[in-house]
């Protein structure tokens, strides 16, 4: 195809990140936990060509007090794999994204879960890489502290290689079930990891046959120094925040030019910066069903996402003042914290006007007609300050509807979304190389090992 296409992945674990999003007029309040409606999101996503339906996981409820838990519609989710497993099973073109923590999960599990979901969804898997900011989640894994941030991500780094290396335990031809012989695989084709590295012991080989995409597509969502060189080393799609399209030029040269240096080709990776989108007939019944949304937003749900974006308790700084200058730095997440204190600074916000639209969508946002929003997202496209979006619908089903009903097709009418899907697996629709098996094929092996 000639010219650039846009690819769109959908945030869908919260079925919307908005917390007054279930109390939308319309809405489906139990969107969240409900496998009909979310089978039946899944399907409109796939009818309208999404590259991807994303599953976010959180190994903990969130961590806000009572008064606001209790208002949230994200506090019950399914499991990604249970989830993604059954509606591979509804679906054949969509690709299936899920979290896995590498601070909490162990990487023969991660293996296993990601290899089975590939042979499951024939080819449409993907492993978004997290490193789990919540401090909370350590407390339901038998641990009393947070690991430290940076050693989080030299974990990761070393547990990308450790799956990576588990699903080439095998050749892809290895299985040669010979029944005339009774040979049932040929161990000249299986590979025994045996890794001992500095924080993880695997001896291997994974108990399943090469995913049918070799490796599911890697998946990365960390923005601090660290969590960019992981991307740059190993991802594939790139999960992000970024305010607006110059810090998208600036986030995609800084990434791609690593990834360039680490040995890598550009063009495979995909950068889908979140983006949540309101359309309206007109710009200001878009402006308006925001704020609508907004209004459904509790203050103490308000607060509680801004002590979360900053990784410390603010429900003691004055409402009504700015942010104060020394909010410390915690072991949460640091771009996180960056971004919140860049917002109040640049639009000059007190601390309730910052809490109010973090409860809401604190990051990028379009909203507006069809037209607007397809020329903004047209030029975050051809000034390279993205490959696509990670949408953020505002509310379900509505929102997601509108999106496919009216968006695409303009989209499509300017040549810059695909009508048919490319191919068959993830991969595929990405426009991604099949990796070869580092330990059978060397010769076509990543370049990042
Ligand atoms: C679109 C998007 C999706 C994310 N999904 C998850 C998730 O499922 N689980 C999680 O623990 N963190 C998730 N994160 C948070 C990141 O993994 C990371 O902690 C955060 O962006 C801060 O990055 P840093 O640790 O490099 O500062 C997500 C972030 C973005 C922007």
């Amino acid at each position: 195809m000639a010219t650039r296409q846009i690819k769109f992945n959908a945030f869908m674990r919260p079925a919307s990140i908005h917390t007054g999003a279930w109390r939308y007029p319309g809405a489906w309040p139990d969107m969240n936990f409900n496998f009909a409606h979310i089978k039946e999101c899944i399907q409109k996503l796939e009818a309208a060509k999404f590259d991807a339906f994303f599953m976010a996981d959180h190994m903990a409820v969130l961590n806000m007090p009572m008064d606001a838990l209790k208002r949230s519609h994200t506090s019950t989710s399914f499991e990604p794999f249970t989830l993604l497993s059954a509606l591979a099973q509804h679906t054949s073109r969509i690709g299936l994204v899920a979290t896995g923590s590498t601070t909490f999960d162990a990487p023969y599990h991660i293996a296993r879960r990601f290899a089975s979901l590939d042979h499951l969804s024939e080819g449409r898997a993907g492993w978004n890489i997290v490193t789990t900011s919540n401090p909370d989640a350590a407390l339901n894994f038998g641990m009393e502290e947070h690991m430290e941030h940076d050693e989080r991500y030299k974990r990761a780094r070393e547990f990308y290689d450790v799956v990576t290396g588990l699903w080439d335990s095998w050749a892809d031809d290895a299985f040669v079930r010979d029944a005339e012989s009774g040979i049932f695989f040929d161990p000249d084709k299986m590979h025994v990891l045996n890794h001992k590295g500095q924080y993880l012991s695997v001896k291997g080989p994974l108990n399943i046959a090469r995913p049918v995409q070799g490796w599911p597509v890697i998946v990365q969502a960390g923005a601090s120094d660290a969590g960019r060189q992981l991307a740059a080393e190993t991802a594939e799609m790139v999960f992000t925040a970024l305010p607006n399209m110059k810090a998208g030029q600036a986030f995609c040269a800084d990434v791609k030019g690593r990834m360039q240096k680490a040995g890598r080709n550009p063009e495979h990776m995909a950068i889908m910066p979140a983006c949540f989108v309101m359309l309206g007939e007109t710009k200001e019944e878009a402006q308006n069903k925001r704020e609508l949304l907004d209004s459904k937003v509790n203050y103490a749900n308000a607060i509680a996402s801004l002590s979360i974006a900053l990784g410390h308790d603010a429900s003691k700084f004055d409402p009504d003042k700015p942010l104060p200058d020394d909010i410390p730095e915690s072991n949460a997440s640091k771009s996180g914290r960056e971004r919140t204190i860049a917002l109040g600074k640049r639009e000059n916000m007190t601390v309730r006007q910052v809490a109010q639209r973090l409860g809401g969508f604190g990051g990028l946002a379009m909203v507006g007609t069809v037209k607007m929003v397809a020329d903004e997202m047209e030029e975050w496209l051809t000034t390279n300050a993205s490959d696509g979006f990670t949408i953020q619908f505002p509310y379900l089903p509505g929102a997601l509807y509108e999106f496919c009903d009216q968006l695409v097709p303009e989209l499509q009418r300017r040549g810059i979304f695909r009508k048919e899907y490319e191919g068959k697996t993830l991969r595929e629709n990405l426009g991604l190389p099949r990796p070869g098996n580092r330990f059978f094929e060397p010769s076509k092996a990543v370049a990042a090992e």
